[in-house]
């Protein structure tokens, strides 16, 4: 068995040790809460919770997690984060070894250290944390299933900490501002950060992010490791984060990881988590990346009916590279095209006599998946040929046809690829205005071959394209309206 696998098979039922349970939808979470809990306990929950993000000096923030360290709020607060643990325990716990002696700081009441402990017995941990009642709880906790290997101090950081460590971990805990958007991208067309040491610095102070990392630095020992896991998916975020590692001479020894998991029934990108040392002899550093991440698929786009008919046409006037055509016993007759448009886009057209038109389409970056797509239909057989239109657009196939729903759309970082290669561009109207706490924000209207754009872009990393044929501009000149009277981001 994988050793990543052995951790996440046995954190499950340690969890549920706790008395986490594993929920998938909101609906039986929150019947669960209201169960488990009186009305009261549940306005008390909620009040400490909005209290919380009152931001001050980490006040509010202990007495949130001293209220909260209780037997019976526990399950309730953490059956949230029962895939967090499940996926961000078997990261760390697999990147434990050869460490000795183990600092968990923001150990909270102490989840994920005793597990830690429990899986490496031979290891010292010592978790910290500025809740004491957590930290009494964690106590308990140890004491009850009797592990040795672990103790658990109050500390509030900075400064007290004393020891040396060869591994300090940090899980959710050095960087917790959650609203802060961290260092903005020079202008809307880039996301690339200024050299600004003085807003560094300043961002530093205000998250306390200096305070904290200088004192965890002074007890980890010269070749030690930090593995770190926060909230900083968002570039913005990262990179703040990243250069405060990097200005204390902490560099990446292995590639950062992304992690994906499930809170109840929402999707969470978070992350990433990086493994990072001292710049010494003998150790193998990586640089750091400040460039957005993209995750494989994320520029691909499907649509059914009007829109991918008439984004076929278009994208059928330039190269169409491949063609496979079949006959199936009760759909009929089929033809799947595939092409290139305009170095921009990669493309797959499917038909069928039943009447469905389904595109799918997607950046440079995805190409090769479009490729495998290609020769998937190749060779296909005649379940497998009702299985593939099934994923691609089985989810769309009963909605009622929607005039504004556009022949291609990206909210992610790569739409600016795509955004800079549109052929033939001819900008319309455009705006570049100042959007609130957001900064600058920029928005722009225009046609390119056939077709007819609408971008949005800001100073963190959101981005937004949508093309439409030319018989729905109309769709877009609203957008672009409306947007520039609410200036709040893109229309979803
Ligand atoms: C979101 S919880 C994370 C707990 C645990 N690491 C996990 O991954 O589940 C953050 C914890 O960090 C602690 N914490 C935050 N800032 C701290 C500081 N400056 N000193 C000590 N503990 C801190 C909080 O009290 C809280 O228990």
């Amino acid at each position: 068995m994988e050793e990543s696998s052995k951790y996440h098979v046995e954190l499950f039922p340690y969890l549920q040790s706790w008395g986490l349970r594993e929920f998938r939808d909101e609906a039986s979470y929150y019947e669960w809460q209201r169960e488990t809990l009186s009305k009261e306990e549940l306005l008390n929950f909620q009040r400490l919770i909005e209290h919380r993000y009152g931001g001050d000096d980490g006040k509010a923030d202990i007495e949130f997690y001293d209220e909260l360290a209780r037997g019976d709020l526990i399950p309730i607060l953490y059956s949230q984060r029962f895939q967090y643990f499940l996926t961000i325990g078997t990261a760390v716990c697999r990147r434990i070894a050869p460490a000795q002696q183990v600092l968990d700081f923001g150990c909270g009441v102490g989840i994920l250290t005793i597990f830690f402990a429990l899986q490496h017995p031979d290891v010292e941990f010592v978790g910290i944390d500025r809740s004491s009642r957590s930290v009494e709880m964690a106590c308990l906790e140890a004491e009850k299933r009797q592990i040795r290997n672990v103790r658990f101090e109050i500390s509030h950081v900075p400064p007290q900490i004393s020891g040396t460590y060869d591994l300090i971990l940090s899980t959710h805990a050095l960087f917790q501002a959650e609203q802060e958007p961290g260092l903005p991208s020079r202008t809307w067309k880039t996301f690339q950060r200024a050299d600004d040491l003085q807003r560094q610095e300043q961002l530093e102070v205000l998250t306390g992010i200096q305070g904290r990392l200088d004192s965890l630095l002074w007890v980890l020992g010269s070749n030690g490791r930090m593995i770190i896991f926060e909230k900083t998916w968002n570039l913005g975020r990262r990179i703040f984060f990243q250069r405060a590692l990097d200005a204390r001479g902490l560099f990446p020894i292995s590639s950062p990881v992304f992690c994906r998991y499930r809170s109840v029934d929402e999707e969470v990108v978070d992350g990433p988590l990086h493994e990072v040392a001292r710049l010494t002899q003998g150790v193998e550093t990586l640089g750091w990346n400040e460039k957005p991440y993209r995750a494989p698929g994320e520029t691909l786009y499907r649509c059914i009916g009007i829109a991918a008919d008439r984004m076929g046409r278009v994208l059928a006037m330039d190269q169409v590279s491949a063609s496979v055509s079949g006959v199936h016993s009760s759909i009929g007759s089929w033809m799947f095209r595939f092409g290139l448009w305009k170095e921009v886009f990669a493309w797959g057209l499917c038909e069928h006599s039943s009447g469905l038109t389904g595109l799918v389409i997607g950046g440079e970056a995805d190409r090769d998946l479009l490729h495998q797509l290609v020769e998937t239909v190749t060779h296909i057989t005649e379940s497998d040929f009702q299985q593939l239109v099934h994923d691609f657009w089985g989810d769309m196939i009963h909605a009622e046809e929607d005039q504004s729903v556009p022949c291609y759309e990206n909210h992610h970082p790569s739409a600016q690829i795509i955004y800079e290669r549109l052929p033939s561009k001819h900008i319309q109207q455009e705006s570049t205005f100042q959007d609130g706490e957001k900064g600058e924000m920029h928005i722009e209207l225009g046609t390119t071959t056939h077709l007819t754009y609408l971008y949005f872009a800001n100073i963190f990393d959101q981005r937004q394209l949508v093309l439409m044929d030319e018989e729905r501009v109309q769709v877009l000149s609203e957008y672009y309206r409306e947007s520039l009277q609410h200036p709040h981001g893109p229309p979803a």
